[in-house]
């Protein structure tokens, strides 16, 4: 198989993570007989440094020419006083608008061995084993108006939280979807207490669910969902929401793996390109140390591999590599504890790389 991959490194820590995830992608070609073209972009405070905007147009087009995307983080306090339209984190809104990135799926998977980095305790995250799926292109990430204003001399600032029925639609249809292949369980979040958003979420929810008889549909409040991840994960299979919801939610439920440097995603589109990025930021107070944690954008060309390539065994070969590593004791420094030795980013590459050459020999 021959595939082209974009590959928007970013900033901070984005390059390092992006350099190993990398590697994963070519030693599998090597392993299976694919190829791999990469094609390199800018995107974020990198873009706005070199070309004065944060997505520029060649981004775009290389990403809607390519198979795939591999993103890895953007921002960093160099440009976090600048305007609106030339932050970082508008290139990464952005390009998930220009190729209509409207599902992101966000897999919360409790690593046995990884039970002593989280916070909370053992017997509340072992087997956890669930999917956030956010919204991404609508809400208040993207309605307007958004504006600051003076009316009869009272300022003011507004933001809109908006969606069309068919934007709330497909979502919970790829929800259910999901949850088809799983254990055929949709909670769906939202605030219907409050908002009008979340009422039609609600409807809408009640309705898509008529066609997926095998699955069993629940609503849950954002606060109670918030309250009830830390408190049960277990009970969750498929959980959908709106962008801003799923944005915190998922930063949340990470801590749920032990580090935010596990967690992976995919955002898909209805036909284009899927993109692949680690969930964490760019993490500027660590980047170009060799510290990072590559395991999250690891797990995240996984991923690409399974859903965008349809290469299932490949995918899950990278995922039990993973695993391998982390049983073995390897640990990158966000995730060890006690007086485990902690390793570099390049040496905890090579560990899954060494563990995908034995697995897949
Ligand atoms: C994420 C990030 C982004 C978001 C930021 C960087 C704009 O937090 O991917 O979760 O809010 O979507
Ligand atoms: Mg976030």
């Amino acid at each position: 198989m021959e595939k082209t991959i974009a590959v928007l490194p970013g900033d901070g820590i984005g390059k390092e993570v992006v350099a190993g995830a990398i590697k994963v992608l070519e030693t599998v070609a090597a392993q299976y007989g694919h190829q791999f073209n990469f094609e390199y972009g800018r995107i974020g405070g990198v873009a706005i440094d070199e070309d004065g905007v944060p997505l520029p147009a060649d981004t775009i087009q290389l990403c809607k020419n390519s198979d795939a995307v591999l993103l890895g983080a953007v921002g960093g306090p160099k440009w976090d006083q600048n305007p609106p339209h030339l932050r970082p984190e508008t290139g990464l809104l952005g390009i998930r608008k220009e190729l209509g990135l409207f599902a992101n799926l966000r897999p919360v998977q409790a690593f046995p061995s990884l039970a002593d980095a989280s916070t909370l305790k053992k017997e509340v995250i072992e087997n956890v084993d669930l999917m956030i799926v956010r919204e991404l292109t609508g809400g208040i990430y993207f309605g307007t108006p958004r504006e600051r204003k003076v009316e009869n001399g009272v300022k003011m600032v507004v933001d809109t939280l908006v969606y069309t029925n068919e934007e709330i639609e497909r979502i919970l249809r790829k929800a259910f979807e999901l949850a088809m292949v799983r254990n055929k369980k949709v909670t769906s979040v939202d605030k219907a207490n409050v908002l009008e958003t979340s009422r039609v979420w609600r409807e809408i929810a009640n309705e898509v669910a008529k066609d997926f008889p095998d699955v069993q549909l629940d609503h849950m409040l954002v606060d109670n969902a918030a309250m009830q991840l830390i408190r049960n994960p277990k009970q969750f299979d498929v959980m959908v929401t709106e962008n801003m919801f799923g944005d915190i939610l998922s930063d949340e439920a990470s801590m749920l793996t032990g580090s935010l440097g596990m967690l992976s995603s995919a955002s898909l589109s209805a036909d284009g390109p899927g993109l692949y990025e680690p969930a964490h930021g760019s993490a500027p107070d660590i980047a170009g140390q060799n510290k990072a944690n590559p395991l999250a954008t690891i797990l995240s060309v996984a991923m690409m591999l399974k859903y965008s390539f349809n290469l299932l065994e490949e995918g899950t070969v990278i995922e039990q590599a993973v695993n391998e590593v982390l049983n073995k004791g390897y640990r990158t420094a966000d995730i060890a504890s006690g007086n485990e030795s902690v390793l570099s980013t390049d040496q905890m590459v090579e560990q899954v790389i060494k563990e995908i050459k034995e697995i897949s020999k």
